[in-house]
């Protein structure tokens, strides 16, 4: 009689630049249940493609990370090469932002903060460990369970800190300068990317916008960003000059590590004697996703307090955003429930400013022969041969710089 199969397919959660995510069983003796997920590489006849999706698996293997979200295994399922990690029982950040959008709300700050300070533990943690640069943080790399752990997941595209790349990798509204005009990325450039999210979780607001992969890398290059606090006045000096120091242009100003950065949040969060804990987070999840109309009335209930909307202006990034001229209005304390939670439903800041929009691809690594070349920003992107993959071919760089120049 043939063995059952190990891992059980269930639902498709999600598919992404490099492959698809399923939702799945690990099958052992006696009705053992365990949910998993199976990460199936989406092209498994490139051998380019391949190379990577086996490094994955190798970089993933050696981690062992309360914030990062763990692999199981490597294996063949329905003939398929599949990573098996970890199922995370939660939310992405992505979902977290939508989810505040839809209820016009912007996330808290606190939590913001803890969540990415958090990310920056896993980032040291993978540093330490490997010298390995994620090169891919961005909101759906970001989750939290139920439980208000935060993990960082996917390293499909990781490399070595330092490394110099013949093509652009990664998602461009995530990518730091340097990514973009010298193809290079050291553990810096991660921290510039998690500086972009903490400014889209502040702000619901993407810091890089673009209608096209193109007008999002010249947004990167420019440098340009609007002031966090023109979309979202409640954001203290202590968070500002955060994202200020993850945002600079030039890796030298940036937090020297994750380690540092992850220390400024933890300043701030804790600083004043309490602050945000895995528990914390699990109730604002709680509050964020109710089960149920009486949760739902919580919300309607408590009635949110209407900031005014403020027209954004652009700024160098690597001069600091400029609050005075904003013209911002003070920060609105935070109530909070008496006795246990610090975070209250007022907590969830009205919305004043654009909506989130979903983010692009991952650009994959080149693993084939350039197919398409798009243009503008004086620099040759191309789709690698195989649908959804993006990818900037050898020869952007020096485009890239051109460009920069001009
Ligand atoms: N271990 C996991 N447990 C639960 N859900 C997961 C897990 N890994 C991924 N997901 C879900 O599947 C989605 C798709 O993941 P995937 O990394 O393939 O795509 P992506 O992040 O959207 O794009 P990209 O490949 O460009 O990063 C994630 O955003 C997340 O919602
Ligand atoms: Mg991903």
């Amino acid at each position: 009689m043939p063995e059952p199969a190990k891992y059980k397919i269930l639902e498709e959660l999600g598919a992404g630049g490099m492959g698809k995510i399923y939702k799945g069983h690990l099958v052992g003796h006696a009705d053992f249940q365990r949910p998993i997920v199976i990460k199936q590489l989406k092209h498994a006849d490139e051998p380019g493609h391949v190379k990577l999706f086996v490094e994955e698996a190798r970089r993933y293997a050696v981690l062992d990370h309360e914030n990062i979200g763990r692999i199981f295994d490597f294996e063949q399922v329905q003939g398929q090469l599949c990573i098996i990690l970890e199922y995370i029982d939660g939310w992405s950040v992505v979902e977290f932002l939508q989810r505040h959008e839809a209820l016009g709300c912007l996330p808290d700050v606190e939590m913001s903060v803890f969540i990415v300070s958090r990310v920056c533990r896993a980032l040291q943690y993978v540093y330490e460990k490997s010298a390995i640069v994620h090169r891919d943080i961005s909101p759906s790399n970001i989750m939290m369970t139920r439980e208000g752990t935060v993990k960082l997941i996917d390293f499909g595209i990781a490399t070595h800190s330092g490394k110099r790349e013949s093509s652009l990798t990664g998602k461009p509204a995530y990518m730091a300068p340097e990514m973009v005009v010298e193809m290079r990325a050291d553990n810096r450039s991660d921290i510039f990317s998690l500086g972009a999210v903490l400014f889209e979780m502040l702000t619901l607001r993407r810091l890089f916008l673009g209608n096209t992969t193109t007008e999002v890398l010249e947004q990167v290059i420019a440098g340009q960003s609007p002031s966090p606090r023109s979309y979202n006045p409640s954001i203290s000096d202590d968070v500002m000059s955060i994202l200020r120091r993850a945002l600079q242009r030039d890796p030298e100003k940036r937090f020297e590590s994750a380690a540092a950065m992850g220390e400024a949040c933890e300043h701030f969060l804790y600083d004043k004697g309490y602050g945000p804990t895995n528990l914390t987070l699990k109730q604002y999840l709680t509050r964020l996703y109710p089960e149920g109309a009486a949760a739902d009335r919580d919300f309607d209930s408590e009635g949110p307090t209407y900031f005014p909307v403020i027209q954004a202006s652009l700024i160098p990034i690597g001069e600091g955003f400029t609050m005075s001229a904003m013209g911002a209005p003070k920060p609105v304390p935070v109530k909070r429930d008496a006795g246990e939670t610090p975070v209250s439903p007022t907590a969830f800041t009205p919305l004043t400013a654009p909506m989130h929009t979903p983010a692009p691809d991952t650009l994959a690594p080149d693993p084939g022969p350039e197919t398409k070349a798009l243009e503008k920003l004086g620099k040759t992107l191309s789709k690698s041969s195989q649908a959804g993959t993006k990818t900037v071919v050898a020869g952007g760089k020096k485009k890239a710089r051109a460009a920069k120049r001009s």
